[in-house]
C-alpha cells in the first residue's frame, strides 16, 4: 500500500505532524504554509493579543510562528509546547537561532490532556495562541484547548485561534474539500465550525468572542475573551 503521509515529518504515533513537506535546516524546520502566512498572523496576533507578558502556545509545530510574532516585541514571553517531540526541537532549534533562550520555554504537552504539567508552571498566562492545530487533531484536543485556556488564562487574557472554519453549517468550497481530505486521513479530523461546534465549547469553558479577523484563503483569526 502505498504511503501517501510518506513525504510528511511524522510524530510518535506513526500520524503526519502536518500535510506538507518541511525543510529542516540546523534543526530548524521550515513550513511552507508558514512562509505564506507567518505575517498576516502577526498583524491579527499583533492586534488582538497582549504585546506584553506570558502566551503559551499549542501545538506550535516548527516554531516559527511564535520566533516570527515576539520579533521586536520583548515584553512577549513564548512558551511553546507540542505533543510531538520531534516538533519541539524544531522551537528549540529556532530559539537558537533567534537567540532569545533564556526568557523562553519549549515543552512535550498534550492539550487534550487535564493536567498541562511543567508549561504552565507560574501560571498567569496573558495569552494562549494555536495555529492551524484543531481541525488536523480529534475534537478532544479543542475541547481540551479551551478548557485549559480556562484555567491558565489571566482574568485578561486572550485566547487566539487561526485556521480554516466552518460557518453556521456553511463552508467555502476550498475548506470543504479540505475537510473531506482530512476525515479521508483520519475520521477524527476535519474543519470545525465556529459557531455550530466552537462556540458552544468556547461558552462552556468561560469564553465569549472577542474578535473576528478574515483572514487570506478563507482562514480566520478568532479571538475569544473570559465572558
Ligand atoms: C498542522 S500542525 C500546525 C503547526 C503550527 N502551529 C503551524 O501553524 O504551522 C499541527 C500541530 O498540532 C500538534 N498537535 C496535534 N495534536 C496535538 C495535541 N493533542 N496537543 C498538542 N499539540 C498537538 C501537532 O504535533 C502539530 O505540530
Amino acid at each position: 500500500m502505498v504511503d501517501e503521509n510518506a513525504r510528511y515529518n511524522k510524530g510518535a504515533n506513526g500520524q503526519p505532524v502536518s500535510l506538507e513537506a518541511q525543510h529542516v535546516e540546523d534543526g530548524r524546520r521550515f513550513s511552507p504554509s508558514i512562509g505564506r502566512n507567518r505575517d498576516v498572523v502577526r498583524k491579527a496576533f499583533l492586534a488582538h493579543m497582549p504585546r506584553a507578558g506570558r502566551i503559551l502556545e499549542i501545538g506550535s509545530g516548527t516554531g516559527e510562528h511564535g520566533v516570527h510574532i515576539t520579533a521586536e516585541m520583548p515584553e512577549l514571553v513564548w512558551t511553546f509546547t507540542d505533543v510531538d517531540e520531534p516538533s519541539l526541537l524544531s522551537a528549540k532549534a529556532w530559539l537558537a537561532f533567534a537567540g532569545r533562550g533564556e526568557i523562553d520555554a519549549a515543552y512535550v504537552m498534550d492539550a487534550a490532556s487535564a493536567d498541562w504539567g511543567a508549561a504552565i508552571e507560574g501560571g498567569g498566562f496573558d495569552g494562549v495562541f494555536s495555529a492551524n492545530v484543531i481541525h488536523i487533531s480529534p475534537m478532544n484536543v479543542a475541547q481540551g484547548l479551551f478548557a485549559g485556556a480556562g484555567r491558565v488564562l489571566a482574568e485578561n487574557g486572550r485566547l487566539f485561534l487561526y485556521g480554516p472554519f466552518g460557518r453556521g453549517g456553511e463552508m467555502s468550497e476550498g475548506n470543504a474539500s479540505f475537510d473531506a481530505d482530512l476525515k479521508r486521513r483520519n475520521p477524527r479530523w476535519g474543519v470545525r465550525d465556529l459557531e455550530q461546534e466552537i462556540m458552544p465549547m468556547a461558552k462552556g469553558a468561560g469564553f465569549k468572542l472577542e474578535a473576528l479577523v478574515d483572514m487570506p484563503k478563507n482562514n480566520l483569526s478568532v479571538v475569544f475573551a473570559r465572558s
